[in-house]
């Protein structure tokens, strides 16, 4: 069978290197893709948002199979557009997506279906949500409603900093994405992320996976994309994860059937571990980047029969086949560590040189997975992005795994990366 990726970062890379190993494919496709995937199968340089270009795309190549990895096309109805046209496709519909693409509805889905998380208020108008800030205690949580490229939450330790915040998103800090906010109570805990894969109907659950969103050692600084991850996390117990699926994955999936709007693809639900057990802090409508390339090294066996799955229906009835057809049950535990552009998450320079991959994939367990890489005119893989690549490696224990990640960045040169040392902290010992 053919398979279209859509997307071109280090989660692309890692579907489509897994999706590529299957003995079920004869061809992978990308679009638009990166250097990385160019070596997997034909790339096509196209916006995935710009449907009416991607419907073409697709007619041309004619895939028995669309997966969508980021969250902007699902935004924009990629997905409808191509089950329109009859093509099987592995990504929610646009109205389901809302989960992500609006923090307000899926903090409304959350009320109806009484799924746990935190108490929150929706806002248009500045002052009733001046208001409703002097309501709360600090520290304060403030969300842009739409997608903000992972920028649009801000924690505010003042009640002065928190209404500066308001003010500034409201009045068009992320332009429309901001114009709508939502206040909320601030949870303690720690936090991991469960990926579920569903049709709809049935659900399978991947390992649960840690990430680091702060751009500096100990958890510091600016949020960014994410500069690494691991999977499973210790901290979600069997127990955790037991509460995770009767709390809040089978209502939400249930609750959307119901209501019309049945979610298909990969949930993303990030949770917070608190003293009265999880609670939601955010759903995502597609696989994290890098967490994607932590389970896609990690898991033994195929994983195309599960994407299909969720496309066309049917899980509840074979998901512990399709599990074992995975290979879940022998997970083997797995890291990933982010090189990206000095000046990342703020301004950076591109074009720097990048050598030294091969080398580091020779080390055991290690596959180099890119994101924001291109090639220049004399043919030399060069930087062209914020996040670059995912090193990342499975071993015995995350230990290892985290041991051999490490040992592949020593063989990558190129001055102009930087990378967090201690990824995994909690996990190393
Ligand atoms: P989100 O994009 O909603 O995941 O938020 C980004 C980050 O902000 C999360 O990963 C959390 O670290 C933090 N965060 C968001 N909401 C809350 C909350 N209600 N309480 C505590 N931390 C939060
Ligand atoms: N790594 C966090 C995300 O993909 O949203």
């Amino acid at each position: 069978m053919k398979i279209l990726v859509i997307g071109s970062g280090g989660r692309e890379h890692a579907l489509a290197w897994k999706i590529r190993q299957s003995p079920l494919v004869d061809d992978v496709f990308c679009a638009p893709g990166n250097p990385g995937m160019d070596a997997i199968g034909p790339c096509f340089d196209v916006d995935p948002t710009d449907l009416h270009t991607m419907q073409e795309l697709v007619l041309q190549v004619s895939p028995d199979l669309v997966v969508i990895g980021p969250e902007a096309p699902l935004a924009a109805g990629l997905s409808d557009a191509l089950r329109a046209r009859g093509f099987d496709v592995f990504g929610p519909s646009q109205q389901a997506a809302q989960l992500e693409s609006s923090k307000g509805f899926a903090k409304d889905l959350m009320t109806k279906y009484q799924i746990p998380t935190a108490a929150y208020g929706r806002f248009t108008d500045l002052t009733e949500a001046l208001d409703y800030l002097e309501t709360l205690a600090p520290p304060y949580v403030i969300k842009a409603d739409g997608l903000a490229a992972g920028k649009g939450v801000v924690i505010c330790d003042s009640l002065e900093t928190a209404e500066n915040e308001v003010e500034a998103m409201m009045t068009g800090k992320f332009g429309p994405a901001s114009s709508e906010i939502v206040i909320e109570e601030f949870m303690q805990g720690e936090e991991a992320s469960i990926f579920v894969l569903t049709d709809g109907d049935g659900a399978l659950y991947l390992p649960s996976v840690q990430d680091h969103k702060r751009v500096g050692e100990g958890d510091t600084g600016p949020n960014t994309g994410g500069m690494g991850a691991y999977a499973p996390a210790p901290v979600v117990t069997p127990r955790i994860l037991e509460l995770v699926q009767t709390l809040i994955a089978e209502p939400l999936i249930a609750g959307m059937a119901e209501d019309g709007m049945p979610y298909q693809g990969v949930l993303y639900i990030g949770i917070m571990v608190t003293e009265s057990g999880p609670r939601v802090v955010e759903f995502n409508a597609r696989f994290g980047d890098p967490e994607c390339q932590a389970l896609m090294a990690g898991m033994s066996g195929d994983i195309v029969p599960a994407l299909l799955i969720c496309a066309t229906g049917g899980l509840a009835l074979a998901h512990r086949q399709i599990a074992e057809m995975m290979g879940l049950q022998d997970f083997r535990p797995a890291a990933t560590v982010v090189m990206a552009s000095k000046g990342y998450p703020e301004a950076y320079e591109k074009g720097s040189p990048i050598k030294g991959i091969e080398t580091a994939e020779k080390v055991d367990g290690v596959t180099v997975f890119q994101a924001g890489t291109s090639v220049d005119a004399a043919g030399q893989l060069v930087s062209n992005g914020g996040r670059v690549l995912a090193v990342t490696s499975t071993g015995e224990t995350l230990e290892a795994a985290f041991t051999n990640a490490y040992a592949g960045i020593g063989h990558i040169d190129w001055p102009g990366g930087f990378y967090r040392q201690d990824i995994g902290w909690r996990v190393r010992g």
